[in-house]
């Protein structure tokens, strides 16, 4: 498996082009099983969760174009993809494609909805927490769906279709707000999805469904309306910028110093990461391009933080937060309330000599004047790129081992941050 050989050094400048959203990309590609029609996605990331989501969408019968190169696109832009799910053949998502990645369970709202049954393998434990799908079901049981588990399968039919209902749900979940308002498009009449997800890929979707011909209101907000119709259509969408990529590399130039341009991202999307990193000593600055990150001179602040639900600080990027914090002066207190176990990253951490005290949900981050760089490992995405982050900064080499974790949700990152002046390195293997 590849390894990515980071040698801490100095300030990173220059340019950071942002991809489109891993986690809008997903459900959106999904979303083309709820028509007969074309879907034509651009601003797709290159990422390997996109390529494994595809493998099980074509499994299905849906058929996948990946749109040649045009004028002014280079390696780092998005591609563009078509989709369409007019001849699909099988039902059923299968163990071995459902459990490479969670998100694929959400084939299920748009296969019940559109052929009134669908059999989809549940996901399976998770690096990051048990991470349940009880709001799926109850969700699709409200919709009017009968759900059965058995021999790891969740099994849903609703042969004369679904029907509006309301579905509270009883905590906020990106996952199920995606894949019930997907299934309410083409439910007979009215549905009410209360303390839904607010995240910005949620309103991203809703507006692709919307030009396809679905009826959708509130998305965006903790109360989305769905008035179903008979059927939708194909349409053209890009992707929205990744706001986690964004917040990764304003980390990543706030631990090295420096000036970097973090070209089509919005501030927008990152409201309270900024406020945070404002506070920590780092200036995040809109402009007509994107975001500028800059830290000069002075060193980092201590912060404390606690990941929550959009609009709060993201969860996706406490562990990046923290190895920022590692060297800060004072102590960061960040507490974890979206997942019970997305602390993986410490132990890694404290490797590289980071002073990290775990207490249940909360870290205690002592900033320390110096990491050293050593051979690490991470067993999620975003616990990954916590560790190269720290590695810009560590006194030596830092390997980080299981690089596989990153390609899933970043688009060439060692290209990126070389480009701006990171000593870093992809060694095949
Ligand atoms: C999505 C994101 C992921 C992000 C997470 C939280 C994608 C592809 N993934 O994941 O990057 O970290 O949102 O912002 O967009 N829960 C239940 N029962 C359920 C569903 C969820 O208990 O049926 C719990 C989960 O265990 C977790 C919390 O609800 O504690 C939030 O999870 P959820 O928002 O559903 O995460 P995902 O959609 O899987």
């Amino acid at each position: 498996m590849d390894k990515i050989k980071v040698t801490g050094g100095g300030p990173l400048t220059g340019t950071i082009p942002i991809s489109g959203a891993k986690n809008a990309a997903l459900p959106l590609m999904i979303a083309s099983l709820l028509t007969d029609e074309t879907l034509v996605l651009e601003n797709v990331p290159r990422l390997r969760d996109v390529r494994q989501l595809t493998a099980l969408l074509t499994d299905l019968g849906v058929d996948y174009t990946l749109c040649g190169r045009r004028i002014g696109q280079d390696a780092l832009t998005g591609q563009t993809i078509k989709l369409n799910a007019g001849s699909v053949i099988s039902t059923t998502a299968s163990y071995d494609l459902v459990s490479k990645m969670r998100a694929s369970f959400w084939v299920i709202g748009p296969l019940l909805a559109r052929f009134g049954q669908a059999k989809v393998s549940l996901p399976g434990g998770c690096a990051i927490g048990t991470r349940p799908v009880d709001f799926f079901i109850e969700g699709l049981e409200a919709l009017g769906a009968v759900i059965d588990v058995d021999a790891g399968y969740v099994i849903a039919t609703a042969p004369d279709g679904l029907t509006g209902g309301t579905y509270r749900c009883p905590r906020v979940s990106v996952g199920a707000t995606h894949t019930l308002m997907m299934a309410a498009t083409l439910a007979k009449g009215i549905t009410v999805l209360e303390n839904a997800a607010r995240e910005p890929e949620v309103a991203d979707l809703a507006i692709c469904l919307t030009e396809m011909g679905a009826r959708i209101r509130g998305a965006g907000t903790d109360r989305i309306e769905i008035e179903g119709v008979e059927r939708l259509t194909g349409t053209t969408h890009a992707v929205l910028p990744d706001r986690i990529e964004t917040g990764t590399y304003a980390m990543a130039v706030a631990m090295a110093g420096g000036d970097v341009l973090l070209e089509n991202a919005r501030a927008d999307l990152l409201r309270e990461p900024i406020e945070v990193l404002g506070r920590a000593g780092v200036t995040l600055t809109a402009t007509n391009q994107g975001v500028r990150v800059q830290r000069n001179g002075a060193g980092i602040r201590a912060v404390d933080m606690e990941t929550e639900p959009f609009p709060g600080f993201p969860t996706d990027l406490q562990a990046q937060f923290m190895a920022l914090m590692t060297r800060a002066s004072g102590t960061s207190e960040i507490s974890e309330t979206i997942f019970e176990n997305r602390f993986m990253h410490v132990q890694e951490l404290t490797r590289l000599g980071a002073r990290i005290r775990l207490d249940g949900q909360k870290a205690f981050v002592e900033g320390v004047d110096t990491l050293k760089g050593a051979p690490v490992m991470a067993t999620d995405l975003r616990a990954s790129v916590s560790l190269v982050i720290a590695g810009l900064v560590a006194e030596g080499e830092t390997v980080v081992n299981r690089v596989y974790h990153l390609d899933r949700g970043f688009e060439q990152l060692e290209v990126k941050l070389g480009a701006c002046g990171a000593a870093i390195e992809r060694i095949a293997s």
